[in-house]
């Protein structure tokens, strides 16, 4: 089993609380909070753990909220290294109103950094990849406000320079800006790899054309869309494959798509065929959706979802050559 490195610049403690119904002006008295570490890479770290594999996270922490969130990466279990930020690590809130049964997000933009704050990021990394070796390193989530979206164009170099696979879940323009610099997986959701694609100047709404778009745009030598309950599209330049999941009770989609990049990072670095690798994503994005809010996969419900699922499999389309 080979070390996955995790990159999370803007992590956010999860708070989990429920509340019987939201009245404008009331006190509303909540149930007890669960808290959670959260963020994108460290809920990749989470899952990773979670599966038997090994990970190391980097993060970056602010303050006395910076404090609290390192405790709770030691209670999880997770290997961390920090890297010290300005102002506050945020908190998030995910809470359920009993009689609706809708569940709020709350997010908040996490604390605003200076313009060498990147760069001393960079660094921490190049040094991490350069003491060990990484097959696999997965960047996930937003970047912290201040920070240049060019960011992950960084990571993406730092990556290839090193010998390792960046895994990129991230979208806007910190994604449109990596596209070209040696990414080898880039996993958008539908939407995003719409606002990719539109900002490349295709307009479409099938994932199919999209995918192949930004295989064309060098993105990446893998772009995998996530389609919600549908599954996803694997794309390669070889081969298109949908893979869907079993039909599952939803409960609460936080963490659908780290849970997603968790399983993948793992089978990958467990030196699973692409397409299986791939199928245990979509398995563990499905038991995700079975738990509550923050609470992520659990490997009994992966490996039972992960008999159930679909793929169906076909050469790609050229999409330049069918016009
Ligand atoms: N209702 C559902 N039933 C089964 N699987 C689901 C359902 N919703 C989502 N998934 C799984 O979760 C994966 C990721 O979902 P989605 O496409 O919404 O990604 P995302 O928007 O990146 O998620 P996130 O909001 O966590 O970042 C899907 O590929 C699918 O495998
Ligand atoms: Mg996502």
């Amino acid at each position: 089993m080979q070390r996955i490195l995790t990159i999370t610049l803007n992590p956010t403690i999860d708070c989990t609380t429920g509340v019987p119904e939201l009245i404008p002006r009331r006190k509303l008295r909540c149930e007890a909070a669960t808290f959670h570490p959260g963020g994108g890479g460290v809920n990749v770290s989470r899952v990773i753990k979670e599966l038997g594999g090994e990970t190391t996270a980097m993060v970056a922490v602010a303050g006395h909220s910076g404090q609290f969130f390192r405790g709770l990466i030691l209670d999880a279990g997770i290997d961390a290294v920090f890297l010290e930020a300005r102002g506050m690590t945020r908190q998030s809130f995910a809470v359920h109103e009993g009689v609706s049964g809708h569940q709020f997000r709350l997010l908040f933009p996490g604390p605003a950094q200076d313009a060498a704050f990147g760069d001393r990021a960079l660094a921490m990394l190049g040094d991490l990849l350069a003491a060990d070796a990484y097959p696999y390193v997965v960047a996930s989530g937003s970047l912290l406000p201040g920070l240049s979206e060019d960011f992950y164009r960084g990571v993406a170099d730092l990556a290839k320079r090193h010998g390792s696979r960046l895994i990129l879940d991230t979208s806007g323009p910190a994604l449109e800006a990596a596209l070209g610099h040696g990414a080898y997986l880039l996993k958008p959701d539908f939407l995003e790899a719409q606002a990719l694609a539109a900002a490349l100047g295709l307009r479409d709404d099938d994932p199919e054309p999209l995918a192949r778009l930004i295989l064309d745009k060098g993105g990446a030598e893998i772009v995998i869309i996530t389609l919600g309950p549908d599954g996803a599209l694997l794309a390669t330049k070889d081969e298109f494959v949908r893979i869907r999941p079993p039909k599952v009770e939803m409960v609460s989609r936080v963490g659908a798509g780290d849970s997603f990049i968790g399983a993948l990072s793992f089978a990958l670095a467990a030196d699973w065929p692409l397409e299986k690798a791939c199928a245990y994503g979509v398995a563990a994005a499905a038991a995700a959706v079975t738990t509550e809010a923050s609470e992520l996969a659990y490997k009994a419900d992966i490996d039972r979802l992960y008999a159930g699922i679909e793929l169906v499999s076909r050469a790609p389309q050229n999409h330049s050559a069918a016009k």
